[in-house]
């Protein structure tokens, strides 16, 4: 089969033993003579899946046991609604780094009162604000840890005076988390844990309980927690798949050691970037992300860039097209992609430099 070097925004590049094992799985799960779809979820088989998934999020992520963790489906688009319905009493603030923190604040906005604490939109977010804080008188603050669009990031975890919420979709088990800074976590699986179909909950149990609206069942964490994140049909599948990419993630040892790859990843890309005459980045030197790497053409050779598009394609690169709200270029290096892709690319930027000198 041809393999691509994949750089996609997500659903993205996945572990190979996690889709072999999946491809197995298709054909007959645990030797039930089944498919893995075709299983009741209410089986002993399928249940401890459920509960090797879990265990291994918790071994991964230090989880303590006053935290529980879901596997829902919605997508985090239905957690930007789910925060607010279970957390917004008062207010409600967050920091404006995108466009999905921009569509969490909406959801929180059109359900309560919500504040933005600082922004960046005035420059097409291409950095974190800086010099803000967090209101003390907000039933939470919001952050998105990863800007997928615009490969900025929030690298630490920091203390916060009321229950911090944070959206990881894209960098999730990119590096380790200092949990219990946070009140919950939350994301889509499709990049770093998993197939698209799955959403991951981190969620404190004594945070919950104190918003005294009406909360529809399937909006309640507690409706999840109490349910095993099987209140209703799970997603199978995507389950299956996460729990697999995440026994890949532990037998190359955890979120500690995908980290260095991730930031030697990053920094050999950064550096040809910073390097190559044809090429400039985009997103702040001190708020670069590890898992997005966005970049344009230089100044002056504007026009050059669909010709590196077709270059880069002809050499095997997928999905390095820059985010439709943005233009350029974007490579997500999540945890499964090999440093071999990043090497690819580089060697692409560098031919594409020589053809045009
Ligand atoms: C940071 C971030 N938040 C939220 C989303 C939306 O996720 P979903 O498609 O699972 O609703 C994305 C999707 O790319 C994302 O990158």
């Amino acid at each position: 089969m041809k393999k691509a070097y994949n750089f996609n925004a997500g659903p993205c590049v996945l572990p190979k033993p996690a889709i072999e094992a999946a491809i197995e799985a298709l054909k007959d799960f645990k030797g039930t003579g089944m498919s893995v779809i075709e299983v009741s979820h209410r089986s002993k088989e399928w249940g401890e899946v459920m509960d090797e998934c879990r265990a291994l999020w918790r071994e991964l992520l230090h989880i303590p046991d006053t935290y529980e963790i879901l596997f829902l489906a919605g997508g985090a688009s239905t957690q930007f609604l789910t925060v607010p319905m279970n957390f917004l009493e008062k207010k409600a603030a967050y920091l404006e780094t995108g466009v999905w923190a921009k569509k969490a604040y909406k959801e929180a906005a059109g359900l309560g009162e919500a504040v933005i604490v600082a922004s960046s939109a005035d420059k097409t977010f291409s950095y974190i604000p800086k010099g803000w804080t967090i209101p003390t008188d907000v039933d939470y603050f919001h952050i998105t840890t990863n800007n997928t669009i615009y490969g900025t990031e929030i690298r630490e975890d920091f203390d916060s005076p009321v229950p911090l919420i944070a959206d990881m979709s894209s960098d999730m088990m990119s590096r380790p988390i200092d949990i219990e800074k946070y009140a919950l976590i939350y994301g889509g699986a499709q990049k770093n844990v998993g197939p698209a179909g799955v959403t991951f909950v981190i969620v404190r149990k004594d945070a919950l309980g104190k918003v005294s609206r009406y909360i529809p069942t399937m909006l309640k964490y507690e409706t999840h927690i109490d349910g095993g994140s099987m209140f209703n049909t799970p997603p199978v599948f995507s389950i299956f798949v996460m729990n697999e990419t995440l026994k890949w993630l532990k037998s190359i040892g955890g979120v500690e050691a995908i980290n260095k790859i991730n930031v030697k990843k990053a920094g050999m890309l950064y550096d040809e970037i910073d390097r190559n005459s044809l090429f400039v980045g985009t997103a702040a030197k001190e708020d670069r992300s590890i898992m997005n790497v966005c970049f344009v053409m230089a100044p002056g050779h504007e026009a050059l860039q669909d010709e590196f598009l077709s270059f880069a394609k002809e050499r095997g690169m997928v999905g390095i097209k820059g985010h439709r709200s943005v233009g350029g270029f974007r490579a997500s290096l999540y945890n499964a992609c090999p440093v071999e892709a990043v090497e690819a690319l580089i060697a692409c930027m560098q031919d594409f430099e020589k053809l045009h000198k």
